[in-house]
Order: C-alpha cells, then structure tokens, then sequence
C-alpha cells in the first residue's frame, strides 16, 4: 500500500460505520478490574486518558504504517518525545552521542540534564563517518541524530549507519521531523526507534502541536510507560487535527518540495545572494546522499540562504516580505522564514556554529503552498528594496 493510500485509509474502523472518528474527549472509562475491560489494539486497558485514548491510538497506527514500524506513541510536543527517550535510555553517568548541528532545544535539553545528572555528552560534526566513527570507538548508551539537520540541511547518509546498529550497543534514536516518512524511512536501514515532531509537516498546518516515537513494539512498551508517569501523552483534539493533516502529507511533501527546488534555482541566480543550502540543487554536497537514500526524487520544503549584505540588510529583507512571514517553526502550508542563529539555533556552541555554516545572516525558510510565482516575487520585491 502506498503512502497516501495509508495516510487516508490506515487507523480506523468503526462499529457505526463512520468514516471519519469521533474524538474520544472521555477521560474515564468504566472499569471494575481487567476481567471484561476494553483493551486497545496493543492490549492496554483502556480505562484513564493519561494511559490510553482512542483518538491517540488511530494517529498511531497511521504512523506505525508510514513509518514501517511495529508501534508508535503519541506526545504532546516534539520535546516531551524527547524527554522522554532521555528518561527512558539515561543512568546516572551514561554516555550520550548527539550532534553539533541539531534542533537547538535538543542540545539545551541533554547539556542541562549533564549538568543535573552527570552525564557526559559528546557532539560531533553531522556526518555519517563521524557517527560511525564516535560508535564503533566509544561506547554510549544513546545517540540522537537527525535525518536532514536544521538549518544547513546536511543529509546524513543513515544507509550507512544502519549497517552498523546491529554491531554497537547503542540506542541510537533517528529525528525524522524534516524528512518526514514520506521522503525518509529509517526503519528500511534497521533504526529501531524514529522521532517526529508531529507539530511540523506531519500535521502540516501550524495549529497543533505533538511529538511521536515509532518502533519496535518492546520499546514502545517502555516508552509508554514513562508516557504514563509523566502524563506527558497528547490531547484528542491535537490528535485529530494532526490525523487530518497527515492525509495530505504525500501531496504536500511533493507540492512544497517542488516549491522549494524552485525558490533555491531562483535565489542560487541572484546577484544579491551569497550562498544557498538546498539538498536538491544538483552542486550541494549532500544532493547524491538524499538521492541515494530518499524515497522520492525530491528534497523537502526547507532551504537556507545568506545575502551578501550585513545583518542589518538581512532584516530590513525580512522586514518587507509580504506573503512570507517572519516566524520560528516549519513545515506548514504558510511560507515562514527565521534566522536560527537568534532561534532554533540560538543553544548551539558559537564555535560549532561557525564549523557548521550557521552565521548569524543565515535565513531559513520553510517554503508553503502558496503558489510558486507569488512567493518568487515576494521574495524578488524584498530583495530589490536592499
Ligand atoms: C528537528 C526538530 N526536532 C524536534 C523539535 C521539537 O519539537 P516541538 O517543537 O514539537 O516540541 C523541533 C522543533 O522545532 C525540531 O525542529
């Protein structure tokens, strides 16, 4: 079945004969013991929200099915997903891989649980020999990476990592939040557990917010518990919303990648712009990886671009774009643009920062479905005004 088909057709079957489910805002459900209580398809009493809902468990069998995996678990943000990996995989003095270039709130999260709990932390430089590298030479208890990083859109090549998480004794969590598993799909190469912030392109409309953990069912098993302790699980109506954007994600994925391909052939020609991070232009050092890996021949709806002007010239750019909005997230039908050096950046090491390419004039922009035409020439009127 393919993805659109699972997308829309996945998660729900019901006893009336509704097509689209209900949202279960029931808290409570009856229960004298386990003898005649409801159980959810993994065979979980359904009898308190905090534990199990109805709504939660149709969003996760849709992503079950995207993501090839056995299970999955919905939270309430993209960072409560995260927590809870930390609290699941961390002891006192365990041995965390992270990389130097990744979701900035990620980094703060683990250096403050280092401070906490004396964990020691390495990052390295996104790359799939230095993964390989860090986890064939050292032993740590978790490592995190990121499919596409944010903002300068490396590409790992997890083909190659994923020949080696049979071999090393690590948790190694994938966070799939730019590929989506509409253009990425870890599970293929032997990942056993893929993070998304479903507030993103899985949702797809900026008014929702949610984190899910997809794979193996005796992991999952775990998660959900410390979901439970920490009461951390998503709302029905977040759910619902989320379920409702996912049945456009193929199509959207396509739409805002073909913009964004667009939008990067433009900006790559243009006088008043220095650089342009876009895995799909053909020169970018990652294009070969993301063909390579990707499922589709197309790139996501993220790029990142520098002008030649100063800081002062790059705002004033920000400042008079019409249809493009200033904002920090991604992902959504509306076209948004950040500087994530003051964002999602803002956590990450300023040595690191410049190893990396995020200098404080780097633009990045999360391109929308407006038509392609309007947001060229939005972004053609902001230009001519520096
Ligand atoms: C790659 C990545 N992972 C995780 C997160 C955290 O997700 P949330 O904002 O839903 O908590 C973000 C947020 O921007 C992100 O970009």
């Amino acid at each position: 079945m393919g993805d659109s088909t699972k997308s829309i057709n996945i998660g729900y079957t019901d006893e009336f004969g509704s097509i689209i489910p209900p949202i279960y805002i029931s808290s409570i459900y009856k229960y004298i013991d386990e003898e005649g209580s409801k159980k959810s398809d993994r065979n979980i009493t359904i009898k308190y929200y905090r534990e199990e809902n109805p709504s939660l468990r149709i969003l996760e069998r849709v992503l079950s099915s995207l993501e090839n995996t056995e299970d999955s678990l919905v939270f309430s943000s993209g960072m409560a997903a995260i927590s809870t990996i930390a609290m699941n995989f961390l002891n006192k003095k365990s041995r965390v891989l992270l990389l130097k270039e990744m979701y900035g709130s990620t980094i703060q999260l683990f250096e403050n649980l280092s401070n906490k709990f004396g964990i020691t932390i390495k990052k390295v430089f996104p790359s799939d020999e230095n993964i390989i590298k860090e986890l064939e030479e050292n032993h740590y208890d978790l490592a995190i990476i990121e499919s596409i990083t944010n903002p300068t859109l490396k590409v790992i090549d997890i083909s190659k990592i994923g020949n080696i998480i049979k071999r090393v004794d690590t948790n190694i969590i994938i966070d799939n939040t730019f590929a989506t598993p509409i253009l990425l799909k870890p599970s293929r190469y032997g990942f056993k557990l893929i993070l998304n912030s479903t507030t993103k392109y899985l949702s797809g409309h900026n008014d929702t917010m949610g984190g899910s953990i997809s794979g193996e069912s005796n992991l999952i098993n775990d998660l959900w518990e410390w979901r439970r302790l920490f009461g951390n699980i998503q709302q029905p109506f977040e759910a619902y919303l989320t379920l409702r954007g996912i049945k456009t994600l193929p199509l959207r994925i396509k739409q805002q990648s073909e913009n964004a391909l667009a939008i990067s052939e433009f900006l790559i020609d243009n006088s008043k712009i220095n650089r342009v991070l876009y895995p799909g232009l053909k020169d970018n050092e990652y294009n070969k990886i993301a063909l390579n890996i990707f499922e589709k021949p197309y790139f996501g709806g993220v790029l990142s671009f520098e002008l030649k002007g100063d800081l002062n010239q790059t705002k004033e750019f920000l400042r008079n774009l019409k249809i493009i909005k200033p904002s920090p997230s991604l992902g959504g039908t509306e076209s948004i643009v950040t500087l994530p050096s003051i964002t999602a950046s803002r956590y990450i090491d300023e040595n690191d920062k410049k190893e990396l390419g995020i200098s404080e004039k780097l633009i990045r922009l999360s391109v929308g479905l407006e038509d392609i035409d309007d947001l060229i020439n939005d972004i053609e009127q902001a230009l001519s005004k520096i």
